[in-house]
C-alpha cells in the first residue's frame, strides 16, 4: 500500500516506475470545488497543507463517473499523476498553479451535506450565531485555518522564548479558591463537601507568587484564565495569559525583557509589520490619561496602516481607586507593591488615592496587553493593603491566609507580567475581534452555541452536590 502524500509535498514526477508504469500519488481531503466542463471535470482538493487542482479525464471511465457525482465538503481519497501544467494553464498566483492532477481512481470516503454558508470566503458578513453554531464548518474557511495555525505558532514562539531565558512551565489548578482580579468568578460546587465551592482561576496570581516563595525564580504558563465578565470584542470569559513571575527582579527588569520578546516575536514572525517607537515609549499613568483621556491611548501614526504596531508602557499605576458604590478597592490587584516614595503616605492610610504601586501595563494600539507589578512579598505590607481595603481580620485569614503565611518563610522579592494571547494574536492578524482568533469561542451572552452551553443538569446530579434551584 502506497502512503498518502500531502498536498504541500506534490512535486512532478517525470520518471516511470520500474515495471513501466506510470508514477501515482494518494491524496487525501476534502472537495473544495468542483467545475464541469462538459467531458472534463475540474475539482480542488484541499487538505491540511494546501489545495492542488485535479482533472478527471473521460478515458479514466470510473473515476470520471465518480467525480461527476462529488460535490464540496465530500472527503475523497484520489490516485493520480502529477503533471505540469501545458503552459497556457499555469497561473502564478495560484497555489500550486503550475501543477495538475491527472485523476485515475476515486474514492469517497464520505459524503457531506450542502453547508449551511459559503467556506470558500472570509465570512465576516455571515451572521455569527450560525458561525459559531457550525464552528467547524467556519473554522474550515482559509481565514481562520491561518488565524488557529498562526496562533499556535506565536504560542510556540513564546514557550521557546521562555525556556531559553531559563524559565520553567508550571501548571497551576483550574480548580482553586478565588483569586481577587477584580471580576466575578465562576463557581464549581464540590460534591464531596456539600455547600462548598471551588472557583476557576481569574488568573494564576497567587500560585505563580507561590512558586517565587517555593524557590523556581523564573515561572510561566501558557494560562487559561475565566472571568464571569460583560463581554466585549477584545474580552471572552475563558482567556489565555503568557503568564511569567521573576524573583529578584526590578520593574526595570521585566519591562526590558518583555520588550525584546515582543521585539523579536515582531521581527522573526511578522517582518512585514513596523513597530512605531522602539525603545517603547514609557508613560506615567497620570500624565497619560490627562494627555489622551485615556490608559490605553493609541499611538499610531497612520491608523489606517495595518502593519503599524504603536506598543507603549503605562507605568505608576494608582494602587487604590474607589468603585461605583465610592468604596475603596485595588486598581490591579491587592498584591501590587508600593512606591517607595509612597510608603510614608501608605503606612499611615493618608491620602489612598494619590498612593502610586510599582504596576506597569503594556498597550498595543489602543488596547491594553497586559498588566503586571513588583508585588509584596512581606506579610506586613501585604496586611496592610488588606487592612486599607477595608478587608477584616477574619477575611484576610479566610481568603489570605496562605499569602500571609507564605511570606513569612523567606519569601523573594518578585514581579512579574502576563499578557493576553489572544488580544495578540488579533491584532497581529488584523483581526477585529479575538473571536476571530480562538477556535470555539463562546457569543456575545457568554454561550457555547455549538455545544449548547450552559446547560441544565439532571436532578440526580443536583441532589449529589446539594443544590436546590429556586425557580
Ligand atoms: P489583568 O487582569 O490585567 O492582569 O490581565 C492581563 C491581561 O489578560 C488579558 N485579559 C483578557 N483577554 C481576553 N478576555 C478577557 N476577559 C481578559 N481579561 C484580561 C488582557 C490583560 O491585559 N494576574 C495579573 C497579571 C499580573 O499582575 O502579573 C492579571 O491577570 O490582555
Amino acid at each position: 500500500m502506497k502512503n498518502r502524500t500531502l498536498i504541500k509535498n506534490l512535486k512532478v514526477e517525470e520518471d516511470l516506475n520500474p515495471d513501466g508504469s506510470v508514477k501515482e500519488v494518494i491524496l487525501k481531503g476534502w472537495v473544495d470545488i468542483r467545475r464541469d466542463h462538459g467531458k472534463i471535470i475540474f475539482i480542488d482538493l484541499r487538505d491540511m497543507s494546501g489545495k492542488v487542482q485535479m482533472v478527471a479525464l473521460p478515458n479514466h471511465k470510473e473515476a470520471h463517473i465518480i467525480a461527476n457525482t462529488v460535490r464540496p465538503e465530500w472527503v475523497i481519497e484520489v490516485h493520480g499523476k502529477v503533471n505540469k501544467r501545458p503552459e497556457k494553464m499555469v497561473n502564478k498566483d495560484e497555489e500550486n498553479g503550475s501543477i495538475e492532477i491527472e485523476i485515475t481512481n476515486i474514492i469517497v470516503l464520505n459524503e457531506s451535506e450542502t453547508p449551511p454558508f459559503d467556506i470558500s470566503n472570509d465570512g465576516y458578513e455571515i451572521n455569527e450565531e450560525t458561525r459559531l453554531k457550525y464552528r467547524y464548518l467556519d473554522l474550515r474557511r482559509p481565514r481562520l485555518q491561518k488565524n488557529i495555525r498562526m496562533r499556535d505558532k506565536i504560542i510556540s514562539f513564546f514557550r521557546d522564548y521562555m525556556h531559553k531565558n531559563d524559565f520553567v512551565e508550571i501548571e497551576t489548578p483550574i480548580l482553586m479558591k478565588g483569586t481577587p482580579e477584580g471580576s466575578r468568578e465562576y463557581l464549581v460546587p464540590s460534591r464531596l463537601e456539600n455547600g462548598k465551592f471551588y472557583a476557576l482561576p481569574q488568573s494564576p496570581q497567587q500560585f505563580k507568587q507561590l512558586s517565587m516563595v517555593a524557590g523556581f525564580e523564573r515561572y510561566f504558563q501558557i494560562a487559561r484564565c475565566m472571568r464571569d465578565e460583560d463581554l466585549r470584542g477584545d474580552r471572552q470569559p475563558e482567556f489565555t495569559q503568557l503568564d511569567y513571575e521573576m524573583s529578584f527582579t526590578t520593574q526595570e527588569d521585566v519591562l526590558n525583557f518583555t520588550e525584546a520578546m515582543f521585539i523579536e516575536l515582531v521581527q522573526t514572525m511578522f517582518p512585514e509589520k513596523k513597530i512605531t517607537f522602539v525603545p517603547f515609549p514609557r508613560l506615567k499613568y497620570a500624565e497619560c490619561v490627562e494627555k489622551y483621556g485615556s490608559d490605553k491611548p493609541d499611538l499610531r501614526k497612520d491608523k489606517n496602516d495595518k502593519n503599524e504596531l504603536a506598543f507603549a508602557w503605562i507605568i505608576d499605576f494608582p494602587m487604590f481607586e474607589k468603585d461605583d458604590q465610592g468604596n475603596i478597592q485595588a486598581v490591579h490587584h491587592p498584591f501590587c507593591s508600593i512606591k517607595d516614595e509612597d510608603v510614608e503616605k501608605f503606612m499611615n492610610g493618608e491620602d489612598l488615592l494619590n498612593i502610586r504601586a510599582n504596576s506597569y501595563d503594556l498597550v498595543l494600539n489602543g488596547y491594553e496587553l497586559s498588566s503586571g507589578s513588583i508585588r509584596i512579598h512581606k506579610s506586613d505590607m501585604q496586611k496592610k493593603v488588606f487592612e486599607l481595603l477595608r478587608i477584616s481580620e477574619e477575611e484576610q485569614q479566610k481568603k489570605f491566609a496562605h499569602m500571609l503565611e507564605a511570606f513569612k518563610y523567606g519569601a523573594p522579592p518578585h514581579g512579574g507580567f502576563a499578557p493576553g494571547v489572544d488580544r495578540i494574536v488579533m491584532i497581529l492578524m488584523n483581526e477585529p475581534n479575538i473571536r476571530e482568533v480562538i477556535a470555539y469561542p463562546k457569543n456575545g451572552e457568554g454561550k457555547d452555541l455549538m455545544m449548547n452551553a450552559p446547560s441544565t443538569v439532571s436532578e440526580k446530579q443536583l441532589k449529589e452536590l446539594g443544590i436546590k434551584l429556586v425557580k
